[in-house]
């Protein structure tokens, strides 16, 4: 698929502080635009990134109509172009959050391709060092401008990408998360399962409260009963109880349907392993901890790929899991997975989309 592309006159790369990189901070020099007008997308064009104007009465900011996505391109190691980790995986999970919240889905192969041409014209920006990569985010908001609860008519679609360090600075840290029963995220029949910006902005306060506390991130209970595990802030739930690979099903609509859970699951299929997706409620992790079942806990999500836990701490007790150590099943997901995107290993399921600059 051909783009129109307008290249910048002055690149942002000497900007980029390539010692200290961090989440988010620094964007490449180009992003992917399309808008939906008159009941159609049009081609969508790669334009310099830098400002745009906004009007007071854009719907999305009184209204939240707006729905994104993240996933990662990784330098190959035998220096053989990089590879997008299964974007088709985002790019339909996109258009499902879009029809939850009324948003025109995007067709998925012209979406796929313009990440794909715009990895390949900044491809300077994919950081160099295994751990690192290039971070894309596409993000579709209501574009009209008008004050009234409906539906815009208009839409832009955006993909920016950022450089960005690696999560660990140093092996494979467990992290202390704090579980919430005071505060809830997402209930059945709401938008959990969609990438939208009112799940986020929903969590911020549990958030904040949990880093005073010395937590880094926070595990959502559901929104009614508060015992069935949901979700962590940004990672899937994942529980070795034992021997059992456990996570909460995607049945109810309240948790994000994770590319990284996705592919856990199918490795660990692949591996022979027992595993469940269903419900799974806090008190049975507490029975299982106190059983000495509970062997390992972890997210997943693109940001770390997979994060274990070394402490949930619920209702003011502390739940110390594997010695707050990473365990062997978390390790043998991390290597793996990491190994097929960096291209070290062999990709049998296709994931990687193989670009050449
Ligand atoms: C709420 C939430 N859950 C789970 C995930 C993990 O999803 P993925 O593995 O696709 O990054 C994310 C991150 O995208 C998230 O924001």
């Amino acid at each position: 698929m051909g783009f129109k592309i307008t290249k910048n006159t002055k690149t942002r790369f000497n900007d980029v502080d390539w010692n200290n990189l961090r989440f988010g901070v620094y964007f490449s020099d180009h992003i992917f635009i399309s808008k939906y007008k008159d009941g159609k997308w049009d081609d969508g064009e790669l334009v310099p990134y830098g400002g745009m104007t906004m009007e007071p009465g854009l719907c999305t900011l009184h209204y939240g109509q707006t729905i994104f996505e993240g996933l990662k391109a990784f330098r190959r190691t035998d220096g053989n172009g990089a590879n997008l980790f299964r974007p088709d995986m985002n790019a339909k999970r996109l258009n499902r959050s879009a029809s939850l919240v009324c948003i025109p889905n995007y067709d998925l192969p012209r979406l796929i391709d313009g990440m794909k041409e715009l990895v390949k014209l900044d491809n300077k920006f994919i950081p160099k060092h295994k751990g690192q990569s290039l971070y894309l985010r596409p993000v579709v908001y209501g574009s009209g401008n008008f004050l009234g609860v409906t539906a815009s008519a208009e839409y832009t679609l955006i993909v920016m990408t950022s450089p960005v360090a690696s999560y660990y600075a140093a092996g494979l840290n467990p992290v202390k998360i704090m579980v919430s029963d005071d505060h809830v995220r997402a209930v059945k029949g709401g938008l959990g399962a969609a990438k939208t910006a009112a799940n986020y902005a929903a969590s911020l306060y549990a958030g904040m409260e949990a880093h005073r506390k010395g937590f880094s991130q926070v595990l959502w209970l559901d929104g009614v009963n508060r015992k069935d595990i949901d979700e962590v802030g940004a990672m899937n739930m994942m529980f070795v109880i034992d021997g059992e690979l456990i996570t909460p099903s995607l049945e109810k609509g309240t948790v994000l349907a994770g590319v990284t859970r996705d592919t856990v699951l199918t490795l660990a299929h692949e591996w022979g392993m027992k595993v469940s997706e269903r419900d799974i409620s806090i008190d049975e992790v507490v029975d299982a901890h106190a059983n000495g079942k509970l062997s390992e806990a972890f997210g997943t999500g693109t940001a770390a790929v997979i994060s274990p836990v070394g402490q949930l701490t619920y209702k003011g007790k502390d739940m110390i899991i594997n010695d707050m150590k990473i365990g062997p099943i978390s390790q043998k997901f991390y290597d793996t997975i990491t190994g097929i995107q960096y291209g070290e290993a062999e990709d049998k399921h296709h994931w990687n989309q193989h670009i050449t600059f």
